[in-house]
């Protein structure tokens, strides 16, 4: 496995994460535990998770997938071996207080993962998204204070404007504060300007760890969807359907096939290997709901795009033609 820094940190991380989100509702905790091994076996030495992970699920509630990680961790005895990162931000109970960014919830917010995740400390610690109600001023000066008590050492962003991130970093910078390492936005060969738009140029100018989720677009980049065929029976199937049935992101769908099947290898594969070439990505985060997912997935890493490969894959999901920019 050869290990990238993230970002300008002094850590290095495999150029794939394991994603958690799935934990304690598709996937049962003896399964998860599973998940986690392998992974670890594999090289993977960064997961990612969230504090309200999974409260979505009629069969899970805010915080249930910390438990599970926190009691492999203590089970395998593994947290040295691991970055670990989570996020807060997210509504955690009826109080109007147990969510969003202000400097109270951030002391809850960790207090309360530390606990779940039976750790001392949290590797990257993510606002999950921004806050209208607190000023980022003062997010910052608590977030500071926990990089300076060693119980946070990183701080990163997901699904954050460019221009408040750059505005985070004067502030940090003014203030003496520790700053956002990384970005966590979602990124996939049928999902690009979110990043290649603006945000680009914030993560080359700051060299900032960029971590993207949904690399697969959430299962539609795999062949259980086609164009003619029955939605697949998944609980994400109509969010896939209402968010990439087009024609644009078909021939995207397609060509990816057209290419994994030339090089005998699966579509997921394809599509994660195209991310991974990106300069500018540090590692995507995957999700797998089995040990056979997720050694086809970290198997993208030995699949090698060549320029005509990445050519094609580039010109049929390149967004710029449809949209005016300064680009
Ligand atoms: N910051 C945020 O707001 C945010 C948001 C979303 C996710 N995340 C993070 O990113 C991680 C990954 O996100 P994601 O789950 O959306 O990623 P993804 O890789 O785009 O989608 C994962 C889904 O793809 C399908 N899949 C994965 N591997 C497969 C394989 N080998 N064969 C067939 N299908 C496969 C599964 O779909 P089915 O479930 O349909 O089987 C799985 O649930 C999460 O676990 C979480 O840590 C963060």
């Amino acid at each position: 496995m050869e290990y990238v820094r993230l970002g300008t940190t002094g850590i290095k991380i495999a150029p794939i994460i394991l994603g958690t989100m799935q934990m304690g509702w598709r996937v049962e905790e003896e399964e998860s535990f599973k998940i986690m091994d392998r992974a670890l076996e594999l090289g993977i030495n960064c997961f990612d998770t969230a504090d309200v992970y999974s409260y979505w699920a009629d069969n899970s509630y805010p915080g249930k997938t910390e438990e599970i990680i926190g009691r492999w961790l203590k089970d395998r005895e593994t947290r040295t071996d691991l970055i670990l990162a989570t996020k807060l931000r997210g509504v955690m109970s009826d109080d109007i207080n147990d969510r969003g960014l202000s400097r109270r919830h951030v002391h809850q917010a960790i207090a309360a993962s530390l606990k779940r995740l039976q750790t001392d400390w949290v590797d990257l610690y993510q606002i999950h998204s921004f806050d209208d109600d607190t000023s980022i001023e003062e997010t910052l000066h608590a977030l500071n204070l926990l990089v300076d008590k060693g119980v946070v050492n990183y701080l990163g962003a997901s699904n954050i404007h460019p221009w408040m991130l750059v505005e985070s970093f004067w502030i940090s910078e003014k203030n003496g504060y520790a700053r956002f390492e990384t970005v966590q936005p979602p990124y996939s060969i049928v999902r690009r300007m979110l990043v290649e738009h603006q945000m680009y140029h914030v993560i080359k100018k700051y060299g900032l760890g960029v971590i993207p989720y949904s690399p697969l677009a959430g299962g539609f980049l795999t062949d259980r969807y086609s164009r003619d065929g029955a939605l697949p029976d998944t609980p994400r199937s109509e969010g896939a359907q209402k968010r990439y049935f087009s024609e644009k992101r078909w021939k995207i769908h397609e060509t990816v096939k057209e290419i994994a099947d030339s090089k005998e290898v699966k579509m997921t594969q394809v599509a994660l290997a195209w991310i991974i070439a990106k300069d500018f990505i540090t590692a995507p985060i995957i999700g797998a709901n089995s040990v056979e997912q997720l050694e086809e997935n970290v198997g993208a890493l030995e699949v090698k795009l060549d320029e005509d490969e990445i050519k094609r894959l580039d010109e049929v999901s390149d967004w710029v033609q449809d949209y005016e920019t300064l680009r």
